[in-house]
C-alpha cells in the first residue's frame, strides 16, 4: 500500500425527517444563501422545508444552477452574495448544485480578476472558502462528502474538475426519501456514476491495498444488488434500497477507497468531453466509455480484472481471457439493464464524434490518461471506435 493522507471533515446527518436539524447545523447569526438548480427543489417542497428550518436567519435563494453547472451562472451567485452580504452557503440539490456551491464559496473570497483561474489550476490556488452545508437530493457524485467539483466554462466549452480541502461541505444532510421524486433516468445515472467512481479507484493494478479492494468490492456488489431493483419499480421506492444507494454513492468518492492505491479516471475525463460536446448526462457518458476502456486496457489491468471477475461477478471457470471478457460483458449488461446505453450509436453518434472527443482532449492537454498515463489520444480513439 502506498503512503497516504486521509482527511474527511464532513459531518453526515443521515436519515428521514431530519430537515429541522439544519437549525443546529447552521450558526444562528449566519446570513445564508440557498443555492438550488431548476424547478425540482421548489416543486417537491424541499426548498420550503429548508427555509422553514433556517427560521429567523437572514436568507435568500439563488436558483438556476443548471446540470453540469456553468461558470457563468456561478459568477451570478457570487454577485448576489456580495450584494446581499451573505456569509454561509447552503446547497440544495445534486452534484451540480453542490459542485457549483464549492466553486462559489471559493470564488467569493478570491482576490484575482478572473475566478476561472481557480478551476484552471484545478483548485490548487484555493486558499479559503465560505462555509458550506449541503442537502443532497440525488445520490450519484459523492460531492456531498468530498472536496471536489466540476465546472463548465460554457463560452469555451471546457468542463474541468477542481478540488481543495477548503471545499468540503461542513455538513451534509442525507435523507433517502428525498430521492423518491427522482425520475428513473437520474436514478440510473446515479447507480452508474457511483459504480464507475468505484472502478476508477479499484480496476487499476495491485499495490497490496487489500482493505481498499474489499471496500470497493462491497460497494460494487451492493450497487449490483440494489440498482436493478430500484429501476424495476422507481415509483414504489423502498427506503432501505434508497438509503443504501445514497450511502454507497457517498462512500464511492469520499476518499476512502482511493487512499493509498493507484487511480485511473480516464473514463471520467473522456466522459466529460461527451457531456461538453453533446450534453450527455454525466453518468451516461461513463457507461459509453468504461466497457470499451476495460477491453482496451485488459493487459495492464489484468490482475485486477481477474479479481473483479471472481469477487464481484463470481466468474471462476474458463481461462483467464474468457473470465475477463465475461466480466466486461457483465458490466455492459448491468448498465444496459438499468436503461443506460453503452454504445455511441444509441445517441446517434458515429466516427465524427470520436474525432471531436479526441480533438477536445488534445486541445485540453488531456493526452496521458489512466493510472499508467498510457492512454494517449490514439488509445482513446481505439477505445471509442470500439464503443460505436
Ligand atoms: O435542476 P433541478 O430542477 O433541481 O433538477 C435536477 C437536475 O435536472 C434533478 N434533480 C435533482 N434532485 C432531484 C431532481 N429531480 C427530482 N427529484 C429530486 N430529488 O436531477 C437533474 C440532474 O441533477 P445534477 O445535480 O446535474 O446530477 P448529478 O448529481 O448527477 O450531478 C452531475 C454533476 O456532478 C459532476 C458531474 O460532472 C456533473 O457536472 N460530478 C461531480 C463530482 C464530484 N464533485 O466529486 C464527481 C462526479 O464524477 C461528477 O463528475
Ligand atoms: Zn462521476
Amino acid at each position: 500500500m502506498r503512503n497516504f493522507d486521509f482527511y474527511n471533515p464532513t459531518r453526515i446527518v443521515f436519515g428521514q425527517g431530519r430537515m429541522a436539524e439544519i437549525d443546529r447545523l447552521v450558526p444562528a447569526a449566519a446570513r445564508v444563501l440557498i443555492l438550488v438548480g431548476g424547478a425540482s427543489a421548489e416543486k417537491h417542497g424541499t426548498l420550503a422545508a429548508v427555509r422553514q428550518a433556517l427560521g429567523a436567519r437572514v436568507h435568500a435563494t439563488f436558483a438556476g444552477i443548471e446540470p453540469n453547472p456553468h461558470y457563468e451562472t456561478a459568477l451570478q451567485a457570487v454577485a448576489q452574495i456580495r450584494a446581499g452580504g451573505f456569509d454561509y452557503l447552503l446547497a440544495l440539490g445534486g452534484g451540480s448544485v453542490i459542485d457549483a456551491a464549492k466553486f462559489i464559496a471559493a470564488a467569493e473570497l478570491y482576490d484575482g480578476a478572473e475566478p476561472w483561474e481557480l478551476v484552471r489550476q484545478r483548485g490548487r490556488s484555493i486558499t479559503r472558502a465560505l462555509p458550506l452545508g449541503a442537502v443532497l437530493t440525488l445520490p450519484a457524485t459523492g460531492s456531498e462528502m468530498n472536496d471536489g467539483g466540476v465546472l463548465t466554462h460554457h463560452a469555451r466549452g471546457h468542463k474541468l474538475s477542481f478540488s481543495s480541502p477548503h471545499c468540503f461541505p461542513q455538513w451534509a444532510l442525507l435523507d433517502p426519501s428525498l430521492t423518491y421524486t427522482l425520475p428513473p433516468r437520474q436514478l440510473a445515472n446515479g447507480v452508474v456514476d457511483a459504480f464507475v467512481h468505484t472502478t476508477e479507484q479499484y480496476l487499476t493494478y495491485p499495490v497490496g491495498g487489500g482493505l481498499q479492494d474489499r471496500f470497493a468490492e462491497g460497494l460494487l456488489l451492493e450497487l449490483i444488488d440494489i440498482g436493478p431493483r430500484i429501476l424495476a419499480a422507481p415509483a414504489q421506492p423502498d427506503y432501505a434500497d434508497r438509503a443504501n444507494l445514497m450511502w454507497a454513492a457517498s462512500w464511492a468518492l469520499n476518499g476512502l477507497i482511493g487512499a493509498g492505491v493507484p487511480q485511473d479516471w480516464a473514463t471520467h475525463v473522456i466522459g466529460h468531453e461527451f457531456t461538453a460536446l453533446y450534453g450527455i448526462d454525466h453518468g451516461r457518458s461513463l457507461a459509453l466509455v468504461l466497457p470499451a476502456l476495460l477491453h482496451e486496457r485488459r493487459a495492464p489491468k489484468r490482475a485486477k480484472l481477474l479479481q473483479y471477475a471472481q469477487r464481484v461477478w463470481g466468474l471462476t471457470s474458463g481461462d483467464e481471457e474468457a473470465r475477463i471478457d465475461a466480466a466486461i460483458a457483465r458490466t455492459r449488461d448491468f448498465f444496459e439493464g438499468l436503461g443506460v446505453p453503452t454504445r455511441l450509436s444509441a445517441y446517434g453518434l458515429g466516427a465524427e464524434a470520436v474525432d471531436a472527443v479526441v480533438a477536445n482532449l488534445q486541445a485540453h492537454g488531456m493526452v496521458q490518461l489512466g493510472e499508467q498515463r498510457e492512454i494517449t489520444p490514439e488509445v482513446v480513439r481505439r477505445i471509442l471506435l470500439a464503443a460505436l
